[in-house]
């Protein structure tokens, strides 16, 4: 009896380990399998060392890279606030054949409502897996977003720069220097999305003069007395995600020294490493008046700006050709 039961013991105790070898083994391959998977190809010679864990070749679920397979993909992410020119920008960055710059894509609650479903929502898209108008798909050398400072991205700062260092994302901030002619805009904006001034549509961006002279019409009322804390406020914002965001790989961009020199363009897209192309957007800027007559109560602002830090923000601003915002 006594023996049986020990050479049922030991029977066990073999079957197992025997178990457990098989299932390692396994477990090996299938890990040598993802290694192979995901290290098919090899850098090109012209990557140089310092740049090898900025280069990606992703391996999408929803689609094959083709013949593009190991054409190396950087990964960024384009950090703004309301009415900087970032619409703009990402037209830029999209008629670039090999960008994909997939919008304003935290906008939806759902996506940004915890660190766990921002982190899935990324994934997808840097794993190219999200598709907008500006996918390229297959031959993408940059892929990314844009993401607004007040959708979620200060509140999770932290996880959120550990995740952009983990998988090397490079940070694009573009701010606007005249932070009262975007005040001027942001009001614009906001009473088009009750008013409604093209034929019954809100529009944020205009692709036409006229459009432009229909929305540029509206000349909102500023309040003098919150003025200076709210320029105030929007600065301190600002700096505090250039802080919070300062050790992952960055460029800080100006909206109006992207307007008024056109290598900037060229300086982003040697920040990204793609190849140079002439970039083009068909937005028109939709305010081109004089400061002084944008808003009703100029006189009130004036007064309020005088003598104070902000009194750059009254002046002209240089004329430029090109059609923007
Ligand atoms: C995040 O939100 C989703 C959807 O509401 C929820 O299912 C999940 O449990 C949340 N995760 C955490 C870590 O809070
Ligand atoms: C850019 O896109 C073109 C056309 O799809 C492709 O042939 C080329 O290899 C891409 N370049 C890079 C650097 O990915
Ligand atoms: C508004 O609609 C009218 C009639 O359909 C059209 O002629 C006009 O161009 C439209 N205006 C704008 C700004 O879209
Ligand atoms: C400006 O805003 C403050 C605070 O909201 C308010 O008390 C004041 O009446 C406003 N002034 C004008 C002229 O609307
Ligand atoms: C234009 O931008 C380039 C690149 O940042 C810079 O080197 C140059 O000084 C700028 N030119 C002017 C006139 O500001």
């Amino acid at each position: 009896m006594m023996l049986v039961l020990l050479f049922v013991m030991v029977c066990g105790v073999y079957i197992c380990s025997f178990c457990l070898k098989q299932i390692s083994t396994h477990t090996k391959a299938k890990s040598l399998n993802i290694e192979l998977m995901d290290k098919p190809c090899h850098h090109a010679p012209s990557i140089e060392q310092w740049e090898v864990p900025y280069v990606h070749y992703p391996t999408p679920q929803t689609f094959n890279r083709e013949e593009c397979a190991c054409n190396p993909v950087r990964f960024f992410v384009i950090l703004s606030m309301q009415r900087s020119g970032s619409g703009w920008f990402e037209t830029l960055l999209n008629s670039h054949i090999n960008v994909s710059s997939n919008g304003e894509i935290f906008s939806v609650r759902d996506r940004k409502i915890n660190i766990s479903s921002i982190v899935r929502t990324m994934n997808k898209v840097y794993n190219l897996d999200w598709f907008s108008s500006a996918s390229k798909n297959e031959c993408s050398a940059a892929v990314g977003f844009k993401w607004m400072l007040n959708q979620g991205l200060m509140e999770h700062h932290k996880e959120i720069v550990e995740y952009f260092k983990k998988r090397s994302i490079s940070s694009i901030f573009l701010f606007r220097k005249n932070l009262l002619r975007r005040m001027i805009s942001v009001l614009s904006n906001s009473f088009d999305r009750d008013a409604k001034l093209l034929n019954g549509t809100h529009k944020s961006h205009v692709h036409s003069p006229v459009e432009a002279q229909i929305l540029a019409k509206y000349r909102p009322k500023i309040n003098a007395t919150l003025l200076i804390p709210e320029l105030k406020q929007v600065e301190e914002t600002t700096a505090k995600a250039i802080e919070y965001f300062k050790t992952t790989h960055h460029i800080v961009l100006y909206y109006e020294d992207l307007v008024n020199n056109r290598t900037k363009l060229k300086e982003v897209q040697e920040f990204l490493s793609l190849p140079y192309k002439e970039l083009t957007s068909r937005q028109v800027k939709i305010h081109t008046a004089p400061l002084s007559k944008q808003v009703q109560n100029w006189k009130d602002v004036e007064k309020a700006l005088k003598g104070t830090s902000y009194e750059r923000f009254l002046k002209r601003s240089l004329p430029h050709t090109l059609n923007i915002l």
